[in-house]
């Protein structure tokens, strides 16, 4: 309802809730326009549950209310939304609806006729598929090809991100070696990464047994928690996964994480995911694709005068060969194309997954690349706006809403 501003209105208007006994349960406040106010107000019903029955207690307080003069009186029932999960521990019933996970791998997967390495999948899947939300996480004992695996990989990353990776992700990078155990020849653990990442800015790491739908891993954002993988790629070939695995995780992503403005921009993402429609889901998951995963931001280069481009997608980060290819300014080979930072292009741009990316967006900086994905959620049309109230786990809704039940996997 809107009221006039002025002293007392509401005092006045709460009366007729007691006169007719209807009971409050949340109400909230926001200016409107012409310097009148809003109230948001949630009832208990008085009859029951049957929705056709009249609520005769409720009827007599919308008549009162309007004829007392209430200017803008709009009654919203329930909304029906897609199932979402509005407290952390909810994460569990989508933890495991993978796409593919453990053993299971494609005709085309380097591991494909390795039965060891087959074997060691479904262990470490086993071990994602027992987490629970307020359970520590496993540690792995990784063998020695899996480390010389991730060994292989850093050696040739690490000259690359001394020259093409964000200055957040190298400060980050320096941070884990300290705080949780980053080096070449050790595969950190997830369970000190995500203590580490709670401590500093309150994103959680959870294990995850393989790919996740876009709905399902969005919503994890929402809750400052990303689904990680905990296997490693086949050491036949290290500079190659068909699939995101440990070192995709822990080099090109977990390091973004302990960064504030990134976390929050993850968050973004994923509180416009709750609920979404299916359509609005694919938007998102193109925009987290073209950010999170491939997104280039530029710097200031006080060696050569002017800015220069820079990476903080993860799956730049973590790849060898494309990282350079994105970032490389030598005119004369074959460039991809880089266009602005642009989120209602993006969620637009179809992307291939198996090759290089022939499209790239650049953000001015990192807090550029948040406020213009925060205004392009703000303008969608959400059934609801949420919040995550980081105390108590839980996402606030700003309506009444009935979420419809999960979809069997
Ligand atoms: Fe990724």
């Amino acid at each position: 309802m809107e009221l006039p501003n002025r002293v007392g209105i509401l005092h006045d208007v709460l009366r007729f809730f007691w006169k007719f006994d209807v009971n409050i349960r949340r109400i909230e406040s926001r200016p409107s326009k012409f310097g009148k106010f809003d109230f948001f107000v949630d009832v208990e019903r008085t009859n029951g549950s049957d929705e056709d029955e009249k609520d005769e207690r409720l009827e007599n307080l919308l008549t009162s209310l309007e004829e007392y003069g209430v200017e803008k009186l709009l009654i919203l029932g329930e909304k029906e939304v897609n199932w979402f999960p509005r407290h952390i521990s909810e994460l569990d019933m989508i933890a495991n609806r993978t796409l593919d996970a453990g053993s299971d791998l494609e005709a085309d997967h380097p591991g494909f006729y390795d039965q060891n390495y087959r074997k060691r999948r479904q262990e470490l899947a086993d071990f994602a598929l027992n987490h629970t939300w307020n359970k520590p996480i496993a540690e792995i004992k990784y063998t020695e090809d899996e480390i010389h695996c991730w060994t292989s990989v850093w050696d040739q990353m690490e000259p690359l991100w001394e020259k093409f990776a964000c200055t957040p992700y190298l400060r980050s990078l320096e941070l884990m070696k300290e705080h949780c155990n980053y080096t070449r020849t050790t595969i950190p653990q997830q369970k000190d990464i995500s203590i580490f990442l709670e401590s500093t800015t309150n994103f959680h790491l959870r294990p995850v047994a393989g790919l996740l739908t876009s709905r399902d891993f969005l919503n994890g954002l929402a809750h400052r928690t990303f689904f990680c993988t905990q296997y490693i790629r086949h050491h036949s070939k290290p500079l190659y996964t068909p699939e995101p695995d440990v070192v995709h995780e822990l080099l090109g992503h977990a390091p973004m994480f302990a960064d504030t403005d990134f976390c929050d921009f993850s968050q973004e993402i994923g509180l416009a995911s709750l609920g979404a429609s299916d359509e609005d889901i694919d938007k998102l998951a193109r925009c987290y694709w073209f950010t999170v995963e491939f997104g280039l931001c530029k710097e200031y280069d006080p060696v050569k005068g002017k800015d220069k481009m820079t990476a903080y997608g993860a799956g730049l980060l973590s790849s060898f060969g494309e990282l350079e290819y994105a970032c490389r300014e030598n005119e004369n080979s074959e460039k991809p194309m880089i266009v602005e930072w642009d989120p209602k292009r993006a969620a637009l741009q179809e992307f291939p997954i198996t090759t290089y990316q022939p499209l790239y967006f650049l953000a001015d900086s990192l807090s550029d690349a948040k406020n213009k994905m925060r205004k392009y959620c703000e303008d969608l049309p959400r059934p609801f706006f949420a919040q995550y109230n980081y105390q108590t786990q839980t996402v606030f809704i700003d309506r009444q809403i009935k979420r419809l039940d999960i979809e069997p996997n």
